[in-house]
This record gives C-alpha cells, sequence and structure tokens, in this order.
C-alpha cells in the first residue's frame, strides 16, 4: 500500500522549512502544496513578506506631467502615486488623514490638489493639508502640518522602476535589487528613454499568485503549453523555437531570478524578423548599430539578442521578449490573484514599429493572447488538483538540480530559478 505523507500542517503551527523540502544531495526539491492553498500561510505572507520586501508602484513616465496621478494598490494598501506640482514623484498612502476615506477614487487624472469627497479636506500634490472646511472649529491649536498625507516608510526609484516598501528597517533599493539590477538595466538601456505605453490589462486568475510567479520564469512549458503559437509562428513567418539553442537560468541572489532564451520572435530594439515589415528593417537596424557604440559588443549583444524573463522578488515580472511586459502579480487570498501589465518601450520610436510591438506582444502576452490564457488555465488547474493536497501534498521542483553540486550552467528548463524563489520565501516565512 502507498504510504501517505502527513499533512505538514497538521502537525502544529507554520513550519516554512518542513514546507519546503530542500535536499539537494538527494537530489529532491519540493514544495507542500499548502503553501499554495493556506488561508493562514497567505495571511502570514502579508506580514512576512509584502509587509518586508521592497515592491513595484510604478515607472516614472506614467507620470509625464506635473500634477499627473494613478491610484495604485500595494500590499493591500491604497497607494496615490503622483507627479506633484514641482515634478517630485511622489507616492502616497491613500487614505484621508481625516477619517480614513481614499482621498483618490478614480483611476487616474491631473490634478494640484485633491479634495476628500466626506467633509472636503484638501491636500495638495506635495502632500499638505492645504484646507479645510471651517477650520476655526477645531480651536486655536490645530495644526494643519500635522495633518499631511503620510507616505510609506520607504520609497526608492530604480532607471525609472518605482518601488516602495513598508518595513521602515529594510535595506536600501538597489541594495535590495542586487544582482537584478544588472538585468533592469539591460531592459532600460534599449533606448535613451523608455516609457509605459498609454493603457494597462488587468486581469484576475483563481490559483495562488505563486503558481504565477513559478509560471513566468518557467522554461519548460513553453513548448508542451503554448504549442498553438509556436504552430502560428512557424505557420505566419516560417520560424519555430529551437531548443538546442542556448538558453540560461540563473538565481540571483534574494529571491530574484532570470531566464535568457533567444527567440525566434522579432525583438523591437533590436532583432529584425520578416514580422517587424520590410520598410523598418533600417530602423532597426540602426538602433543595434547605436548600442554597439553605445556598449561594449558583448553588452549589445545581450540588449539587443537575448529575450529575459526577470522576477524581482516577490511578485515584479518583465518579460523582455518580443515587446517588455512590465506585470505584478498581487494576491487577493490564497486562491485568488490579480495581474496587472504594462507595456515598455522606447521613447519615439516610429509609429509602424511600435503598432507591430503591441501587436506582437498583445498575440503572445495579452489577457486574450495566445500565451497568457494558457498559463491561466495551467495555474487554475494546479489549483483545482490541489483539492487533493492531503493524499498528494507535494509539488516537484527539482529539475536541474544535481547541477547544484557539478556547477554545470542551468538552461531554462531547468527549475533553479524557482527553486530561487522558494528558498527565499522559505527564509523571509522563518524570520
Ligand atoms: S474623511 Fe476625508 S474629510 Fe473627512
Ligand atoms: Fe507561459
Amino acid at each position: 500500500m502507498t504510504q501517505l505523507l502527513p499533512d505538514v500542517r497538521e502537525t502544529g503551527p507554520i513550519d516554512p522549512h518542513a514546507l519546503v523540502d530542500d535536499r539537494p544531495d538527494d537530489g529532491c526539491f519540493r514544495v507542500n502544496r499548502q503553501t499554495l492553498i493556506d488561508e493562514e500561510i497567505f495571511a502570514a505572507e502579508r506580514d512576512h513578506i509584502f509587509d518586508t520586501c521592497w515592491l513595484y508602484v510604478g515607472h516614472e513616465s506614467e507620470l509625464p506631467a506635473n500634477g499627473d496621478y494613478l491610484a495604485r494598490e500595494v500590499a493591500g494598501r491604497p497607494l496615490i502615486f503622483w507627479r506633484d506640482t514641482t515634478g517630485q514623484v511622489q507616492v502616497y498612502l491613500n487614505t484621508c488623514r481625516h477619517r480614513g476615506a481614499l482621498l483618490c477614487r478614480v483611476p487616474s487624472g491631473n490634478a494640484k490638489g485633491l479634495s476628500c469627497f466626506y467633509h472636503a479636506w484638501t491636500y495638495a500634490s506635495t502632500g499638505e493639508l492645504s484646507a479645510l472646511p471651517d477650520e476655526a472649529g477645531y480651536g486655536e491649536n490645530f495644526d494643519r502640518d500635522r495633518f499631511s498625507l503620510l507616505r510609506p516608510p520607504k520609497i526608492g526609484s530604480y532607471r525609472g522602476f518605482v518601488f516602495c516598501c513598508f518595513d521602515p528597517d529594510a535595506v536600501d533599493l538597489p541594495t535590495y535589487l542586487g544582482e537584478a539590477c544588472d538585468y533592469l538595466d539591460l531592459v532600460a538601456d534599449q533606448s535613451p528613454e523608455m516609457e509605459v505605453v498609454d493603457g494597462m490589462h488587468e486581469y484576475s486568475m483563481d490559483a495562488n499568485w505563486k503558481l504565477f510567479v513559478e509560471n513566468s520564469l518557467d522554461g519548460y512549458h513553453l513548448l508542451p503549453l503554448h504549442r498553438t503559437y509556436f504552430d502560428y509562428l512557424k505557420e505566419a513567418e516560417g520560424s519555430f523555437l529551437d531548443p538546442r539553442k542556448q538558453t540560461r537560468a540563473e538565481d540571483l541572489g534574494g529571491g530574484h531570478a532570470v531566464i535568457t532564451v533567444e527567440g525566434p520572435w522579432a525583438r523591437p530594439v533590436a532583432r529584425w524578423t520578416p514580422a517587424m515589415g520590410e520598410e523598418n528593417r533600417a530602423w532597426i537596424e540602426e538602433q543595434r548599430q547605436l548600442l554597439e557604440q553605445k556598449f561594449d559588443p558583448d553588452r549589445a549583444r545581450r540588449i539587443a539578442e537575448t529575450d529575459r524573463n526577470l522576477l524581482i522578488f516577490p511578485n515584479l515580472v518583465i518579460n523582455d521578449i518580443m515587446g517588455i511586459v512590465v506585470r505584478t502579480i498581487t494576491p487577493t487570498s490564497a486562491g485568488r490573484t490579480r495581474i496587472a501589465q504594462w507595456s515598455l518601450a522606447g521613447r519615439g520610436e516610429p509609429a509602424d514599429v511600435r503598432a507591430r510591438r503591441l501587436d506582437s506582444y498583445i498575440t503572445f502576452q495579452g489577457p486574450g493572447g495566445l500565451a497568457t490564457p494558457d498559463d491561466m488555465e495551467a495555474c487554475e488547474s494546479c489549483q483545482l488538483g490541489f483539492r487533493s493536497a492531503k493524499e498528494v501534498p507535494w509539488s516537484d521542483i527539482s529539475r536541474g538540480i544535481a547541477k547544484e553540486r557539478t556547477g554545470e550552467p542551468f538552461v531554462a528548463s531547468d527549475e533553479i530559478q524557482q527553486r530561487a524563489f522558494w528558498r527565499h520565501w522559505r527564509d523571509l516565512m522563518s524570520r
């Protein structure tokens, strides 16, 4: 008779070391499925992960003009991402200092100040309480300065990517990003100025957020799960993904990880294929030359030729493939996840290149594209399978684990990248 492993959550309080069974010498790495379904573990993640890590808020280019603002939600907190009247990018907690109402109740706008709809306390974009009805009614000791908008304890920006952190004792942003900075640079250096293309996609799935993080770094699933897309590429363009081509997977430390692939599709910066149109060939080749003038040949080649899926722990993914997708993966419960994504592009690229970039992005990674629905379906299918978590408690993430001993390089279809995530998850959850 098959021996069933005990449900580790039945043995007592949450023990992250028991939930992540990490024994490289035995060729074993597996994660207990309770981590993906248990609401108590999700509540602990809020404290140990989302309240301690640096989290992505938005890109500076999303606020082109002074006064531009966007409502964002990060770590369960409503935020206002606002370029103030002096041009400074601000991140405020979107809650009125009077009694708490949301100050900003629309997704975006432009204003020098915002007035709370409840009792009309009014705040300047620089955060000060600038006006309130019948101030005299509070008496002479009332001090407006005590009621300015508050910010998350830490705010930082790296190459235009703005983050905040709810742990006042956290390390600074560049230290937190560590080796991932190099990969963010490869994205940010594609053009003298990068910008988020107007508009965004938002969608959700009935699955745990960590499944989509894993999926975003998963080179193993590409050919089996996205068969339709690769068949389409072959048919439409005569190009196909060659699994023998060099791919790489890396643990960047701090839970960050990356896979790099040289795909068969066009990269608007700067790998031309017929899909980009003959009329755009010269422009794309010129971009390549500009990169070669600015950077050493190896770096120019990395920027232009390699596709990468980068995870900034815990929930920011940058898919720099046929377009650049900046994606946040935000849990609302153990079994429900909200995804927001934006397209990043070089400012000033010709309209036809921009149109083809967006078309290519939407075709593969749009919420109704040829990849994302496959990925959602796979994650939701796993979540459905977890209803048997008591009898089938473990998910295997051991692919390529022998290389951890031999030092051989990892390829994108290995799972070092997911192990990097889970090891950091375990360490933070144990603190
Ligand atoms: S809650 Fe905002 S003014 Fe009263
Ligand atoms: Fe996928």
